[in-house]
């Protein structure tokens, strides 16, 4: 369903549910990463991009005047509320916890949107690694923008979704979701150094090639402890190097400290320090449109993450295993897991012209080898957050 469509049908719900017309319809995507994967919190590069798949909310003031946030989804059986007379705290529902932290970043900084009555939608896949909870703190963000008409710097308004995920979904999450969320455009994939937070638009729209989303359906669980994990691992690696963060560390730097740090450390350092390398080269690359480069990249990337890192999982790896049996002669440049791992997608960079032969392989093969169905989807990158009604 495209925005406006999708807008539409909220705004119907909407009217359903509370028997009257929404005064505010915004939207935020979720996103999918080519390159630059667990990079994030290490101060390194990503390149993300916006999809076309979007956490809608409509909105408009209680008529009992409350100073009440209601939120129905028309996803999940439980409502959530947000109290602006109490201080806001984590609580049930789980899913009213990214909202519940964007309002209280806004309450901080001294903005209060007041009682809404609101309804979600999302047509981010969920726990799917296509960041459907970064949406949703930026959907609500640009809600309360909206109501107050008070717009905040989009760098500072991606940092406060961050710190909701942090402190009221228990995610130590890097900077990458919130960002591409709020800053994405059309047409574009961004390059972020996420150390200086400069960010430079990338033009991903050469109609030869289209980038494939894969949905093992194998559900990804941040929260687990893996995701922690991976990243006290790095910081024991950057101390072991003297250097304030992986970012500031060379190849030949941790081969020479090998010695003095467990060979898991080790592993994890070779992946974070090579992503980083490879994410600006495949940046270099898309520029120059040179596709089997960015392919290559995309490869090793996988690889890395699955010996090195080990965050990817049985499903994602048969994925690119039939990417690389379909191969360049069949039309697949590259493909790779794309987001936190465990389960998810996989992104493929394949010719456009090929799209439906390799969406049928990968579907048909992936369903024999699993016996699960996978959803497969193309996506141009897409706009970031907007305000649609309001
Ligand atoms: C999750 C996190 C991001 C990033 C990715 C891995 O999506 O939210 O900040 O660390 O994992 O690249």
């Amino acid at each position: 369903m495209n925005l406006k469509d999708l807008s539409a049908h909220v705004a119907t719900e909407f009217q359903k549910h509370y028997g009257r017309a929404p005064r505010w319809i915004v939207a935020a995507p979720g996103r999918v990463n080519v390159i630059g994967e667990h990079t994030d919190y290490n101060d390194g590069f990503v390149l993300p991009m916006a999809i076309e798949f979007y956490s809608v909310m409509a909105a408009d003031r209680p008529v009992d005047g409350k100073n009440v946030i209601t939120l129905h989804s028309t996803l999940e059986k439980e409502v959530a509320t947000i109290d602006l007379v109490a201080p806001v705290k984590p609580g049930a529902p789980k899913w009213g916890n990214y909202p519940r932290g964007v309002v209280a970043g806004f309450l901080a900084r001294g903005v209060n949107p007041g009682g809404l009555d609101v309804l979600l939608h999302s047509t981010v896949p969920l726990g799917s690694g296509l960041s459907s909870s970064a949406a949703l703190e930026v959907c609500t963000a640009t809600l309360i923008e909206a109501v107050t008409g008070k717009t905040i710097d989009p760098i500072e308004k991606a940092l406060l979704c961050q710190k909701a995920e942090h402190d009221f979904a228990n995610v130590p999450c890097g900077i990458m979701d919130q960002f591409i969320s709020a800053l994405g455009r059309e047409g574009h994939l961004l390059l972020l150094d996420c150390r200086t937070r400069k960010t430079e638009l990338v033009p991903m729209n050469d109609p030869s090639v289209a980038l494939l989303i894969v949905n093992t359906n194998v559900k990804h669980e941040l929260g687990s402890g893996e995701y922690a994990k991976r990243r006290a691992e790095c910081e024991q690696a950057a101390t072991i190097l003297g250097v304030k963060s992986l970012r500031d560390a060379t190849a030949d730097q941790l081969e020479k400290a090998k010695s003095k740090m467990s060979e898991v450390v080790y592993r994890r350092a070779r992946h974070v320090i090579g992503e980083i390398e490879r994410t600006t080269h495949a940046a270099e690359g898309i520029r120059n449109s040179n596709w089997p480069t960015v392919g290559q990249l995309m490869y090793a990337s996988h690889y890395a993450l699955r010996d090195d890192y080990e965050v990817s999982c049985k499903e994602l790896d048969v994925v690119v295993e039939i990417a690389e049996s379909i191969g360049y002669k069949g039309g697949v440049y590259g493909c790779r897991m794309t987001g936190g791992g465990f389960g998810g997608c996989c992104v493929a960079l394949v010719k456009a012209s090929a799209v439906d032969a390799i969406t049928k392989k990968i579907a048909t093969d992936y369903k024999a080898k699993t016996g699960i169905e996978a959803a497969i989807f193309a996506s141009h990158p897409a706009a970031g957050a907007t305000i649609i009604k309001g």
